[in-house]
């Protein structure tokens, strides 16, 4: 059993992830500081914070994109420390990017069928000589890859386009298709919602909640939307300045001292 750093005293059981005591020094900067966090399996949590409080270096640490200078990241008993970005990947952890990373030049089926590389037991020989069991395995994949983008509601109609040519939040729907082609147990999205409107937000917040309950995925999100954020959490964790400053269900962040104790303190200075 696990305590998270949290007031109430909060206990996770059955946690997929956890970090403890993760630091991660950039020269003189220390963008994270001895920071614990736990992901409670089949939750979707958000880790929050204002501008370069180190949520996207949190979240590179989790995926083998970076290494901690020092502290420790499990995910089902396995440490992911030391562990690249490809490994993790086959662990069962998926990403998207705070910003979009498709390959433009590829069509929209061919983005996603990428994404379930990992998952493909297919030998370079037996490529090279399309044996049957090969051939069968990538039809496969493409029919999971088509219905992925059903899933994540990208028409049909745009399959063999080039993923470069699609509007900006179906852009964002097929990064979200490609994730979820590795078979991830915990998704892990960078502001999933960053330059959308209003409309497209809610139905990406839609979608992510009910891809979790349909794939039985655990999800972690930085998000800077706190209607978003607010709305689709069940435990928040804020960051500040590198370190953990809550952690709590929304309203539980929303009335915490020290969360309004940094709101007060920059209001004050700005003021
Ligand atoms: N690769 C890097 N080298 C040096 N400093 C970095 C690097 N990545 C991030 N930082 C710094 O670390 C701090 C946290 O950045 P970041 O994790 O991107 O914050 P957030 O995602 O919360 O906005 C910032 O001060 C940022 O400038
Ligand atoms: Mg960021």
């Amino acid at each position: 059993m696990t305590t998270i750093g949290d007031p109430t005293g909060v206990t996770v059981q059955d946690a997929i992830l956890r970090a403890d005591k993760v630091t991660m020094r950039f020269g003189g900067l220390i963008a994270n500081r001895e920071v614990d966090f736990v992901i409670p399996r089949g939750g979707i949590v958000s880790l929050i914070g204002p501008n370069g409080a180190g949520k996207t270096t949190f979240f590179n640490q989790l995926t083998g994109m970076l290494q901690p200078t020092s502290g420790e990241i499990t995910f089902e008993d396995t440490s992911l420390v030391g562990r690249t970005p490809h490994e993790i990947v086959e662990l069962g952890v998926g990403r998207t990017f705070q910003n979009i990373r498709l390959f433009g030049a590829m069509t929209v089926l061919a983005n996603v069928m990428v994404g379930h590389h990992v998952r493909m037991k297919a030998s370079w020989w037996g490529s090279l000589l399309r044996l049957p069991a090969v051939r069968a395995e990538e039809e496969a994949t493409r029919q999971r890859a088509r219905e992925l983008l059903e899933m994540v509601g990208l028409s049909r109609r745009y399959e063999e386009d080039w993923a470069k040519n699609l509007p900006y939040g179906d852009q964002r729907r097929l990064e979200l298709a490609r994730a979820l082609a590795s078979e991830p147990k915990l998704l892990l999205l960078d502001e999933p919602t960053a330059g959308m409107n209003p409309g497209e937000t809610a139905q990406m917040t839609e979608l992510i909640m009910r891809l979790r309950d349909e794939l039985d995925l655990t999800v972690l999100l930085i998000e800077h939307d706190m209607k978003v954020v607010m709305g689709i959490s069940e435990r928040i964790t804020v960051l500040d300045h590198g370190e953990l400053l809550a952690e709590g269900k929304p309203d539980e962040i929303r009335a915490n001292p020290s969360v309004i104790e940094a709101y007060l303190g920059k209001g004050a200075t700005t003021a």
